[in-house]
């Protein structure tokens, strides 16, 4: 967020300019998405011919391994900090809670979305590769795990970021330095309620991850 934040607000009616937060037009907008696509792709293919490149399947399946943890770590352990932002920006008053909701909805596009695409990409690379014989013979953890990652997705795109913007709005025409609107509660609300869900999500699928229980 460096960089966009501006001044704080002195007393009156002024407000944080809406342009200190806007995207980047279209193109410049779509490009890191279809650098992260790409990325899937490779490492889906990694999986599968991975060892053709000389590499041993076990290497092959350690890289991808080890990939998938450290991006599920960074895309999925980085929201868990929102719970503790948002209480302490709503203290701050309307400037601070706008700037902590822009910061939420950046984190999703630039960290969380493009994370999760790559968690499951180099999970279906683990699932390709010839050494864990997942291609055969799929465990009902993995297919558990997947069916968790589409709900967490679904859920994020239809209900937790239209809330996230729903927020933004009716900070849109607040006052800097006036009271949080009363309107922003329920929306508030909601957003703990879903985060939680989305918490717990993220928590069961490490679970079926390192338990690996025998479902069916
Ligand atoms: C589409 C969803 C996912 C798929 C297809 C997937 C697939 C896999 C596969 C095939 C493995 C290797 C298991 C083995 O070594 O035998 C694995 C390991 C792992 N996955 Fe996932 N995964 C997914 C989502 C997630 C998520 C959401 C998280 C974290 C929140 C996660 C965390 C891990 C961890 C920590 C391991 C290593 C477990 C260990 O070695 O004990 N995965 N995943």
């Amino acid at each position: 967020m460096t960089g966009h934040v501006q001044a704080p607000a002195r007393a009156g009616r002024e407000r944080t300019p809406a342009s200190a937060h806007e995207a980047p037009p279209g193109a410049a907008r779509a490009l890191p998405m279809i650098a992260v696509l790409v990325l899937c792709a490779a490492a889906m293919a990694f999986g599968e011919w991975g060892a053709e490149l000389g590499l041993s399947e076990l290497s092959v399946y350690k890289v991808l391994r080890l990939v998938h943890i450290v991006v599920a770590v960074i895309a999925f352990g980085s929201t868990f900090g929102i719970p503790v932002l948002m209480p302490l920006a709503g203290r701050g008053g309307v400037a601070t809670l706008r700037v902590a909701l822009h910061f939420a909805e950046q984190l999703e596009e630039k960290i969380v979305v493009p994370g999760s695409l790559l968690v499951a990409a180099t999970g279906g690379g683990l699932i390709l590769s010839d050494l864990s014989g997942y291609q055969d013979d799929l465990p009902a953890w993995i297919i558990v795990a997947i069916a968790l990652w589409v709900i967490a997705a679904v859920v994020a795109f239809a209900v937790q970021n239209p809330a996230v913007k729903r927020a933004l709005a009716v900070l849109e025409d607040a006052d800097d330095t006036g009271p949080v609107p009363q309107a922003l509660g329920p929306i508030a609300g909601q957003l703990d309620r879903v985060g939680k869900v989305l918490a717990l999500l993220a928590i069961l699928s490490l679970f079926l991850m390192t338990w690996r229980p025998g479902l069916w």
